[in-house]
């Protein structure tokens, strides 16, 4: 059942009001000012709150002010008398959900009413899903590498660190770095990933530190950058390897000085940012070779993390192969498909140049293709072998 809070310091309104949302199968209770309106509002969860805008201690606009800071997801519908709608507009302008005027008119009132609980169902809807959205995938596999690199996120997440991340494609670089981002002490704050080598080189700047209006042709808004976007949370760069010169020049002074310059500005801006960088490449090469600054490797990688290819920890592969059985037979809505014994092993011994990414496309198509059961022929004509 619904419950409402009624706020009104005129006994009839409260008994008409109390009556019709009784009737209406509401469960109704009352307050016959701001201040004991507020005190109810924060002892209970209520669905929907009708408050007067006049009343004597705390006025509705007060109300709405305090109600509204110990909790903004609850409705509060205003209930305006005369000489008040300008206020009441007032009102929806500062978060009210809506007003309705005295006396009330009883469609516009059950109208206005059930809207309000259709939104509030549908933010607790997001809410539930943005944490469903937001968990992190778990980090499966029990081989001693794997073991490592969870022990490394537990002791290093919590500091400020930087971490640099580096693997093959698809080995789960990324995923590291949200796991480092979810056991910090940032983990309310943000995690904001860019991807260095999908940026064109001349944007990277701006894509950074964002730029002023007007500070190049295409700017005709001001931006701000990721690392701004960042601050109080952690910054993923991934592909750092792809960084031009000119940017990895400014990321550096980023670094050093936690301050950043939006392109075609001059104010310096602080950021408090914590970095974690990842690369497929071999970033010492990449010195040698003068694409990458030494100082910059030097200053990302306080602490390494390399994630082993697959090929190098195969005794982690059954039991991927397990989960993403589960995950993928979940996905398509249908029961979990056993795999045969020697279908494991084939598995177990395929040449995994495209890592844990391309177990998991394997996994899905042999969830379509096979039977019940997935047998090592399924396998063999499947997945085409490549040594
Ligand atoms: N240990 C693991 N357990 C379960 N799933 C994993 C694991 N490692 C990686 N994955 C999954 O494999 C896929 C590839 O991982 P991820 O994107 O982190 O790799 P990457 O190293 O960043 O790849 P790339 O170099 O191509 O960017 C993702 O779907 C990820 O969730
Ligand atoms: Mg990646």
């Amino acid at each position: 059942m619904s419950q409402i809070l009624i706020i009104d310091d005129e006994r009839a309104i409260r008994k008409t009001l109390g009556e019709i949302l009784s009737y209406e199968g509401y469960k109704v209770e009352e307050a016959s000012d701001g201040e004991e309106g507020l005190k109810k509002f924060k002892e209970k969860n209520f669905d929907v709150v009708l408050c007067d805008i006049k009343m004597p201690k705390l006025d509705g606009i007060e109300f709405l002010d305090k109600a509204r800071e110990a909790n903004p997801d609850i409705p509060i519908i205003m209930i305006s008398g005369h000489g008040t709608i300008e206020t009441a507009v007032e009102a929806v302008k500062k978060g009210a959900f809506d007003y309705i005027s005295k006396p009330p008119d009883l469609n516009r009132l059950l109208i206005t009413l059930r809207n309000a609980m259709d939104k509030t169902s549908l933010v607790t809807e997001t809410k539930v899903l943005k944490r469903k959205v937001g968990k992190v995938q778990e980090m499966i596999g029990n081989s001693p590498a794997i073991q490592r690199i969870k022990d490394t996120i537990e002791k290093v997440a919590p500091t400020d660190a930087r971490v640099l991340i580096t693997g093959e494609n698809g080995v789960g670089k990324e995923l590291v770095a949200r796991w480092l981002h979810e056991k910090s002490n940032r983990s309310s704050g943000p995690l904001v990933e860019v991807n260095c080598a999908a940026i064109p080189g001349e944007l990277i700047e701006s894509e950074l530190f964002g730029h002023e209006k007007g500070s190049f042709t295409s700017a005709i808004k001001q931006r701000i950058g990721k690392f701004e976007q960042a601050s109080g949370g952690t910054l993923f760069l991934d592909e750092i390897g792809d960084m031009s010169l000119s940017a990895q020049a400014k990321v550096l002074r980023a670094l050093q000085e936690g301050k950043i310059t939006r392109v075609g500005g001059d104010k310096e801006i602080s950021v408090d940012v914590r970095v974690v960088a990842a690369t497929n490449k071999d970033l010492l090469k990449e010195v040698e070779e003068k694409n990458f600054r030494l100082d910059l490797y030097h200053r990302l990688s306080v602490i390494l993390i390399h994630v082993p290819s697959l090929n190098d920890r195969r005794d982690d592969i059954p039991l991927l192969v397990d989960k993403f059985l589960e995950n993928i037979c979940i996905e398509y809505g249908i029961a979990k498909k056993e795999i045969e014994a020697d279908a494991l092993e084939a598995l177990r011994d395929y040449n995994w140049t495209g890592n844990i990414r391309e177990l998991r496309n394997v996994v899905e198509r042999l969830v379509i293709l096979s039977g019940k059961t997935i047998v090592k022929e399924d396998v063999v004509n499947n997945v085409v072998p490549r040594n």
